[in-house]
């Protein structure tokens, strides 16, 4: 993933921090900038988050107008050490990237390996456009002629001593913006958030641009030729994100659950569900495909039981990293719907470019407008789950699954197949989910004292039937990426199948028990743990002493009221979990928010 930005002017230090900073989400494994101004030169690589990158180069002052570029990076090629860090260097130029160039190995043996200091495939860039450099005597030459030798995905910026007043820039499957101000200055990054107060207009490049960016102008190519620059209005309100008194962005954007979720229901719900950015026929499709990633896929399967039961429409489900290597056979009349927080992951964009070549047409469902997903597809639909920050994502999980409870809703409508009683009831308790999301604070200090008895053990399974069920994947999957305990969801009637074998006290079952589905069915599976020694945390309204931990959720009937109050729950216990066992939660090893690589 990594997230890169590129500058020209004064404070740039500052800037590129300042930058860096709001791209920390991308990866925070190691950082590093460099600066080139007429008489000096300064490149400063840490291993680490930016605040050891910010203490390192706190003795840099520079007052000059100068240029430069700053990259966070989450690993793929070489462990996280200052060396792999980017920015790679030459003899005379400095690069960032984001992406893989898959093709490094092979180029790296037409050179001499005296050349490389690092293990990554980045650096190979650095040494092509020197090489290239050495021969044509021209850098925007010598910089076509090294990308169009790269294979793989990238957002590259590239300086050079040898101008020291422009950045290079190339973008192919990776994201990269250019923003301009008032006066005409130009800045680069990954993404709208990481540009300064004073940028008003933007472009987002498309694959396969690449130019040059120097004060006050800018060249763009695409192909060979030169490209028209049609600057968007970059809306001034940033979409920025502070802890408000919370310690962690993760706790936080728990508790902005309850709020968050108006917008997202807001001018969607009156006596019926409307959503007026969408231009199609929603009626005429035969089947529904939904492909996701990581929290968005676990939304994704939750969605499946609400298409089937609501819209009576044959829904599948698929992982985009499994979908864009298959060779899957799809139904031509489906709706092919995107699922991602950030609208960027890699696997989820390359589906849909892949489901567009065979002509489905598709849908987002996504929290970033204006990202690579909402782009590329034909109708979208936000979330305005507001920006989220911890890694772990919590407030995206939640109104993805309302769009999509609400987009079941929607379809029945259109074909005239919901009754006006059941239209009724699923309004009503979308109009409650409000209360539902709030976290009563007797229900945090619960957990916070419960969670300390689940700090050792050999790992958690977190079961649960029908829509429950991928909600226990995702309680997993929270537990695992912030807790780093072994955690597996699994359907509750499957259990006996294999993983009963591993009950003993040391193996911790976190079982959802809800009274509006499978009440009955449930139990027996929790009772047949009971019985053979597991540690039982039961999550539910009733049954209090049935098990070791009870953790008490109100009693509601509906049935996605039961999930999204679980859902708090799931999220509070990995979260005291995760701090009890002194883990930053908002930045878990070797995670990262935006995978922007495959
Ligand atoms: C990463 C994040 C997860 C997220 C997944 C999909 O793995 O750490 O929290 O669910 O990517 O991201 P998306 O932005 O497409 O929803």
């Amino acid at each position: 993933m990594c997230g890169i930005v590129g500058y020209i002017g004064k404070d740039i230090k500052e800037t590129l921090i300042d930058g860096l900073k709001e791209l920390e989400y991308r990866g925070y494994d190691s950082s590093g900038i460099a600066i080139l101004s007429k008489n000096d030169l300064f490149i400063k690589k840490t291993v680490g988050k930016i605040e050891n990158l910010e203490l390192a180069s706190k003795d840099y002052v520079n007052t000059e107008k100068s240029i430069g570029i700053g990259h966070t990076r989450w690993a793929t090629h070489g462990k996280p050490t200052d060396i792999n860090a980017h920015p790679h260097l030459g003899e005379f130029s400095f690069v960032i990237h984001n992406g893989i160039i898959e093709n490094f190995q092979e180029l790296k043996k037409e050179m001499s390996d005296d050349l490389f200091l690092s293990q990554t495939d980045t650096e190979v860039i650095v040494h092509l456009f020197e090489n290239n450099f050495n021969k044509l005597n021209d850098e925007l030459e010598a910089f076509k002629a090294t990308i169009k030798m790269l294979r793989g995905s990238y957002a590259i910026l590239l300086i050079s001593k040898t101008s020291k007043e422009n950045i290079y820039f190339a973008k192919l499957n990776s994201p990269l913006a250019i923003g301009k101000n008032d006066n005409g200055n130009y800045s680069l990054a990954s993404s709208d958030l990481a540009m300064q107060e004073d940028i008003n207009s933007i472009i987002h490049l498309d694959d396969g641009d690449y130019g040059v960016v120097c004060e006050d102008s800018i060249s763009l190519f695409n192909n060979e030729e030169k490209k028209n620059i049609a600057f968007k209005t970059l809306n001034s309100n940033k979409l920025f994100s502070q802890k408000e008194g919370y310690k962690f962005f993760m706790e936080k954007e728990i508790y902005e659950q309850s709020t968050v979720i108006c917008d997202t229901l807001a001018s969607r719900v009156s006596d019926k569900i409307s959503f007026d950015e969408l231009n199609m026929d929603i009626s005429k499709f035969s089947s529904i495909i939904i492909c996701a990633c990581g929290t968005s896929y676990n939304a994704a399967l939750s969605s499946k039981y609400l298409f089937e039961q609501i819209a009576k429409i044959s829904t599948n489900i698929e992982i985009a990293s499994e979908l864009r290597y298959r060779e899957p056979v799809l139904d031509k009349n489906a709706l092919f719907i995107s699922i991602s927080q950030s609208g960027e992951t890699a696997d989820t964009l390359e589906c849909l470019k892949m489901v567009k070549k065979m002509g489905l047409k598709t849908l987002a469902v996504c929290n970033v407008d204006n990202s690579a997903i909402v782009r590329l597809s034909d109708e979208y639909i936000l979330t305005r789950a507001g920006f989220e920050k911890g890694v772990a994502s919590t407030k995206s999980f939640t109104t993805q699954l309302t769009i999509l409870w609400m987009l079941s809703i929607f379809i029945a409508q259109e074909k005239n197949i919901i009754s006006d009683e059941l239209l009724e009831k699923e309004i009503k308790a979308i109009l409650e989910l409000y209360s539902v999301l709030e976290v009563p604070k007797i229900l945090h200090e619960k957990i916070h004292k419960l969670s300390k008895r689940y700090l050792h053990g050999h790992g958690f399974f977190f079961i649960a039937r029908d829509i429950f069920y991928p909600l226990a994947l995702e309680g997993a999957l929270k537990l695992k990426e912030i807790s780093y305990f072994h955690a597996e969801g699994y359907p509750a009637g499957e259990m006996k199948h294999g993983p009963i074998a591993l009950a003993d006290p040391e193996l911790f079952t976190i079982a959802l028990l809800p009274r509006s589905r499978l009440y009955e069915k449930m139990k027996s599976n929790i009772q047949e743990l009971i019985a053979r020694d597991s540690t039982v945390c039961i999550i539910g309204s009733s049954d209090k002493d049935l098990a070791d931990d009870f953790i008490e959720i109100k009693e509601y009937s509906h049935q996605m009221h039961e999930y999204f109050s679980m859902t708090i729950v799931l999220q509070l216990l990995s979260m005291e979990i995760a701090l009890r066992l002194g883990h930053d939660v908002d930045m878990p090893r070797n995670l990262a928010k935006s995978v922007t690589v495959e």
